[in-house]
């Protein structure tokens, strides 16, 4: 099992235990249109063909450049330190004057380093009870593994619902992870058509759809019609010092009901 390469809003490891066990082996084609930090991405074990996919170009560029320039890469962080300052210049930085590699590294150390892992608006993120997240020590295995899983998939960088389309057979299982209805944070709009469009999908696709959203009542009725249960997660931002617990729903359009799965057993549902 692999970890995501950096933390990211809205990031789904919380939510695993209750989605991981509802990816049955019955697909060969795994699609993640909205990948993020590819929490789940990276923690499910590899199918035949996998395919990420985010809207955001720094994020792409990321993945590719581990999986195609890793050596390279690496190197970026040979001597680097966590620091107000540097986070501050990396901040300023346009990343069009850069290479995809010191784009990708300069990536990579604003997200590390920025207070509750925000995409736009970042500011240095500091803990008393945690050191700081850019650990050099831990980040050549991080990646090495990241890379394993990055090597063998797609990496796509089209809006959701082109990717979702271009992939969607009896074969493929898509789990989309949109953001948060009325909530704000990676810097693109997505407004209320979006769901409309993605409730359409899931209803007409060919394959298996699984989807995770905030539990709002604009979204239980925009889903309406699919199999959808509702699960009680903790988050946390800043180190751990302010916890929420939150409800989010999962969805999914199984014909036949709910699957029957080990982990509903043990109480998980
Ligand atoms: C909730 S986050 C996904 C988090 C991910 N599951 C994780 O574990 O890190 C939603 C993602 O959707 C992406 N996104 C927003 N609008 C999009 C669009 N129209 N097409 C594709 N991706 C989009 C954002 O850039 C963000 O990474």
């Amino acid at each position: 099992m692999a970890n995501p390469i950096i933390p990211w809003i809205g990031g789904k490891r919380r939510l695993a235990p209750h989605i991981l066990p509802l990816f049955n082996n019955q697909h060969t084609c795994y699609v993640e249109p909205f990948v993020g930090a590819g929490a789940l991405f990276f923690m499910k074990s590899p199918s035949e063909v996998e395919v990420i996919n985010d809207v955001n170009g720094e994020l792409v560029n990321l993945y590719r450049v581990v999986k195609h320039h890793l050596e390279e890469f690496m190197r970026q962080f040979k001597y680097a330190l966590s620091s107000r300052q540097i986070f501050e210049w990396m901040k300023i930085t346009v990343p069009e004057t850069l290479t995809d590699i010191q784009r990708a590294a300069r990536f990579l150390y604003l997200q590390k380093l920025s207070f509750g892992a925000r995409v736009d608006g970042r500011s240095y993120g500091t803990a008393t009870t945690s050191g700081p997240r850019l650990n050099i020590l831990r980040l050549e295995e991080d990646l090495s593994e990241a890379w394993l899983r990055l090597s063998q998939a797609h990496i796509e960088h089209l809006s959701w619902h082109d990717c979702a389309l271009r992939y969607d057979r009896p074969h493929t299982l898509t789990y989309c992870d949109p953001p948060y209805w009325q909530t704000e944070g990676y810097g693109v709009e997505f407004g209320w058509e979006q769901y409309e469009r993605l409730a359409e999908f899931a209803r007409n696709a060919a394959g298996t759809v699984i989807i995770s959203v905030n539990d709002h009542p604009d979204m239980r009725a925009v889903f309406d019609g699919l199999e959808m249960r509702a699960v009680e997660i903790t988050y946390t931002v800043g180190g751990g010092a302010k916890a929420a617990e939150r409800q989010e729903l999962i969805i999914g359009n199984w014909k036949d009901g709910w699957p029957t799965l080990a982990g509903q057993q043990a109480g998980l549902f």
